[in-house]
């Protein structure tokens, strides 16, 4: 089986990817490839966080890595939060608060639109290689659902009416802006290594 180890331990990263490549792939955490150590991230861009944590990691293992940074960019907040997506209400803030204080910037707002983003910095045959995606949508007016992780309960997707919190995982894992970079990769690869 082909392996890649994704740089993260962040559990809900892990079991999407997991679901979007299939039983193809096998794809080990930073844990399980025996990196204790917390990845650095200190870009001011989604690109800049991707390589800084794949560099890291292959410096550590010098295998076939990923890295995946992600971001919530709305409208009327130029963009906000960006790159500081997983800080918006603070340091250490849990995902309840970084979606309160969205609701908080908001709440006099009727344009919700907002996108999310991922890149990927693969790191294959000596060379940083990037995928991007992108799912376009809107910010409910009040948290709804319990699947998935940080600003799903406020996030739908683009032709549905529900946010991703509220929808199967199989459908948020093929249309995610997760989703699309990930399947970016996985055909790259695809190109590069011979069937089994
Ligand atoms: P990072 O990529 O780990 O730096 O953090 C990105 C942050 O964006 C996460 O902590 C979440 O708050 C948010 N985020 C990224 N992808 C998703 C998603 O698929 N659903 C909900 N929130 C997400």
């Amino acid at each position: 089986m082909k392996s890649l180890v994704f740089a993260t331990n962040n559990a809900h990263k892990i079991r999407e990817v997991r679901q979007i490549l299939g039983s193809d792939w096998n794809i080990q955490s930073l844990a399980e490839a025996g990196i204790s150590s917390d990845l650095p991230e200190t870009g001011t861009t989604l690109h800049e966080n991707a390589e800084e944590k794949a560099r890291a990691v292959v410096h550590l293992i010098q295998l076939p890595c990923f890295a995946e940074d992600s971001g919530l960019e709305v409208d009327v907040l130029s963009g906000a939060p960006g790159v500081y997506t997983a800080r918006y209400a603070g340091e250490n803030a849990s995902a309840v608060e970084n979606n309160q204080k969205l609701l908080q910037e908001l709440c006099d707002h009727q344009d919700r639109s907002a996108r999310f983003r991922a890149v990927v910095a693969l790191w294959w045959n000596d060379h940083l290689h990037f995928f991007e995606g992108v799912i376009n949508g809107t910010i409910a007016h009040q948290l709804d659902g319990s699947d998935g992780f940080g600003y799903d309960p406020l996030f739908i997707p683009e032709g549905y009416d529900q946010p991703f919190a509220r929808l199967p995982p199989s459908v948020k894992n093929s249309i995610s802006h997760r989703a699309r970079a990930i399947e970016a990769m996985a055909e790259f690869l695809k190109q590069r290594i011979p069937n089994e």
